[in-house]
């Protein structure tokens, strides 16, 4: 018997019939018939019911309750502290200090909150260790070593803690479903089950993820959806520094960025990390600094560019910690809108510092330390440079350009290199350039 308002409607040739067939019967394609509403005969208010509506105005609460995590770089990042009853993911390569900045944040927590560690991954006496080793002596923080979802629920709903990490999703399953912990359906269900639990209580939860080599979040795409809140811990595994950012923030912005260095006691916010990345700087040709921005804070890299006679047919152009994409790009626009010949040239870039730069606006000084490095000549001025570069050459506005000039004073660089500033008052000390070509011709010379 056919459900009264529902037709069958072929997904291949949109043919509509009132009952479920194998195939269909127009076009003759097998499994085409999906079921769907006949809106035309379902009288529209006869199951739903009149919404009841309240102004925006009406619905802005003033004060989330946040818990502050203590860590000032985390609580930025998150636009105040954690929220109440929010649930957050925190997304990272293995080894990059996921577990390390939880623990350090859960201690600090726990001084005035009930705050519960879950870990999936270790054993009671391998987190001991590493509380031991960031030094760390509160009493307060519980722990618990557990893989099942339901029983991490249950514990939530209890209500007894006002905040609960679960390190990571990855590894806990729901006993309902009988596929492996990790597996897409079983991410999604934890989390899930996790995240009502989490509501109920008004506890905040956060999730532990490991992200895929790709750098994609492992399990499905619809984890991001599911949760309140996404950061990402990143930055190379090997030293240098860890950039804690936020994806997305459906209680703040995602602009700033925390800046981390691991220490033999955990992970350190670092104060300036401008003067730190420049710290071992040697002035040669190839070497430009970029002013960029992490976030909304300017910040200070090094961009080196070496540029070598290839010994095979066909150039190689690599770079770490910048988009090869992006370089070849402008390596072609180089190539045609300046001088330079980069046809047999191999061409290798490096950002130091392990810093991955995605911003447009570090366009000109890889062009320019491209241009350095392959004639062997050094920037005139003692200068920071940025500025987007299109294909015809032409150097375009970036953000903040106040800021980035500020950075660069305060570190004690006697100029800025970037696009002509149309409107508004020129930073002194500032130099404006209209594309590549110039900026090559007037700033760069041999030393
Ligand atoms: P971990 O936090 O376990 O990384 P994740 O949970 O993201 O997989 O560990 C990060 C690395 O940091 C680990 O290889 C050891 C190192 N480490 C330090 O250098 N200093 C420390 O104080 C701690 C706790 C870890
Ligand atoms: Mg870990």
């Amino acid at each position: 018997m056919t459900k009264r308002g529902v037709q069958f409607v072929c997904s291949s040739c949109g043919a509509v019939s009132a009952s479920w067939s194998g195939r269909c019967f127009s076009c003759g394609e097998w499994n085409t018939l999906q079921e769907q509403l006949d809106v035309t005969q379902n009288a529209i208010t006869k199951d739903g019911r009149v919404l009841s509506t309240q102004s925006v105005g009406a619905s802005i609460t003033k004060d989330l309750p946040r818990l502050k995590s203590g860590i000032q770089e985390v609580d930025n990042v998150l636009g105040g502290g954690f929220v109440a009853g929010s649930v957050n993911l925190i997304a990272g390569q293995p080894g990059i200090g996921k577990s390390t900045l939880l623990l350090q944040l859960a201690y600090t927590l726990s001084d005035n909150q009930s705050i519960l560690y879950v870990s999936g991954e270790e054993s009671e006496h391998q987190i001991g260790l590493r509380a031991e080793r960031l030094g760390t002596k509160s009493q307060k923080l519980q722990l618990a070593t557990s893989t099942v979802a339901d029983d991490i629920a249950a514990t939530i709903a209890g209500g007894k803690y006002q905040l609960v990490i679960v390190d990571s999703i990855q590894t806990v399953a729901c006993s309902a479903i009988a596929s492996a912990a990790g597996t897409v359906s079983q991410i999604t269900n934890s989390t899930q089950l996790l995240t009502a639990a989490a509501k109920k209580t008004n506890t905040a939860l956060i999730l532990v993820g490991h992200v895929t080599k790709e750098g994609a979040i492992a399990g499905p795409k619809v984890l991001e959806h599911l949760v309140d809140v996404v950061l990402q811990l990143e930055g190379d595994r090997y030293g240098g520094f860890k950039v804690l950012r936020a994806i997305k923030n459906r209680y703040g912005s995602t602009n700033e960025a925390g800046i981390f260095e691991m220490t033999d006691n955990g992970l350190q916010p670092v104060a300036n990390p401008s003067a730190a990345l420049l710290a071992e700087r040697q002035i040669t040709d190839g070497s430009v600094i970029l002013a960029t921005l992490e976030g909304t804070r300017p910040l200070l890299v090094e961009v080196q560019a070496l540029v070598n006679r290839t010994s095979y047919g066909y150039p190689k152009r690599a770079a770490s910690g910048f988009d090869l994409n992006r370089l070849n790009l402008l390596v072609a626009m180089l190539e045609k809108r300046t001088k330079l010949n980069l046809a047999d040239q191999d061409i290798y870039i490096n950002i130091v510092g392990g810093l991955r730069l995605t911003e447009p606006a570090a366009d000109l000084a890889i062009c320019m330390a491209i241009a350095s490095a392959s004639k062997g000549m050094q920037l005139k001025k003692n200068a920071v440079v940025f500025g987007e570069v299109g294909l015809s050459g032409e150097v375009r506005h970036v953000p903040h350009v106040d800021k980035r000039v500020a950075e660069a004073k305060k570190l004690g660089f006697d100029g800025a290199i970037g696009p002509i500033i149309k409107t508004g008052k020129k930073p002194a000390l500032y130099s404006g350039v209209q594309d590549v070509r110039s900026a090559l011709n007037t700033f760069l010379e041999k030393d």
